[in-house]
């Protein structure tokens, strides 16, 4: 039997990239999934993709930095699948500069995207989970939360937040049958990784003891194991599927 028969999952960021082979994945193994992105054409081709597949899939547009804006989305997800027991919060930006040289305008836009949505799109689901006593929320990291990067404070910053964040909800919400998960992924080629500045990839990949990038499908089965009974007993962890780069 598919190991998510019967569960109702929505991943943000769910159009292109890491989220959108998540969402994949989730249907594969029989779950209903909302694609939630900002962009509505890509949001809408991976639903209509997935629903030719034989899946059960809805295309929700919104933005997750912003509380109304995912209110609204996380009510029409319910709507359109009758109710939330997973969570990918995934949807991300990138951006590269320096401190020294770095405007508060990006440093904001940073927390808010990569941080600020995880507590919004969290906290709107939160209610009906532990009213079910039973939710997934898995939280998409990174390993520079862990290691850290020139050019990328404001980046490892809110990644570590999400860290952070996710090992003390998992302290708040364990005991009404909730867990909540971090995956820190290495580089993975996706559009996010291609338009980091090519020194900085450079950089990175050689540091890499596998010597190149991943691909999403190597980023999204650990989301299908943190969402299935299999992944029962994982609380407040961080999963590393990163190529070696943070040993840990
Ligand atoms: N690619 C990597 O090397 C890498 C490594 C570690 C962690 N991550 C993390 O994985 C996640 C996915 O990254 P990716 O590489 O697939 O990126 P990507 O740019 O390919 O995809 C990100 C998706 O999120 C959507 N999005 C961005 N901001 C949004 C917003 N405010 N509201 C709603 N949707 C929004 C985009 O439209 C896009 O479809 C991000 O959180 C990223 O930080 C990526």
């Amino acid at each position: 039997m598919a190991r998510l028969t019967g569960k109702r999952c929505l991943v943000t960021g769910a159009g292109r990239g890491i989220g959108r082979a998540i969402a994949l994945a989730f249907a594969r193994e029989g779950a209903a999934v909302a694609v939630l992105d900002r962009r509505e054409d890509l949001a809408m081709e991976v639903a209509a993709f997935l629903r030719e597949q034989g899946a059960t899939a809805a295309a929700v547009t919104g933005d997750v930095s912003q509380e109304v804006s995912v209110n609204a989305g996380i009510a029409a997800a319910r709507d359109a699948l009758g109710g939330i027991d997973v969570l990918v919060n995934n949807a991300g930006i990138d951006t590269n500069s320096r401190v020294i040289d770095m405007p508060v305008a990006m440093w904001d836009e940073m927390m808010a995207v990569n941080l600020r949505s995880v507590f919004l799109c969290t906290r709107a689901v939160l209610p009906e989970m532990v009213g079910r006593r039973w939710g997934r929320i898995i939280n998409i990291s990174s390993q520079l939360a862990h290691k850290g990067a020139a050019e990328m404070a404001h980046y490892a910053a809110a990644k570590a937040g999400v860290i952070g964040l996710t090992r003390s909800l998992a302290y708040e919400v364990a005991a009404d049958g909730i867990t909540v998960n971090a995956i820190c992924p290495g580089p993975v080629d996706t559009e996010l990784f291609r338009n980091i500045p090519e020194a900085w990839r450079t950089r990175k990949l050689a540091e890499l003891p596998i010597g190149r990038a991943g691909t999403v499908e190597e980023i999204a089965p650990t989301a299908v194991l943190l969402a299935s009974d299999e992944g029962s007993f994982y609380i407040g962890a961080t999963l590393n599927p990163n190529g070696g780069d943070v040993m840990i």
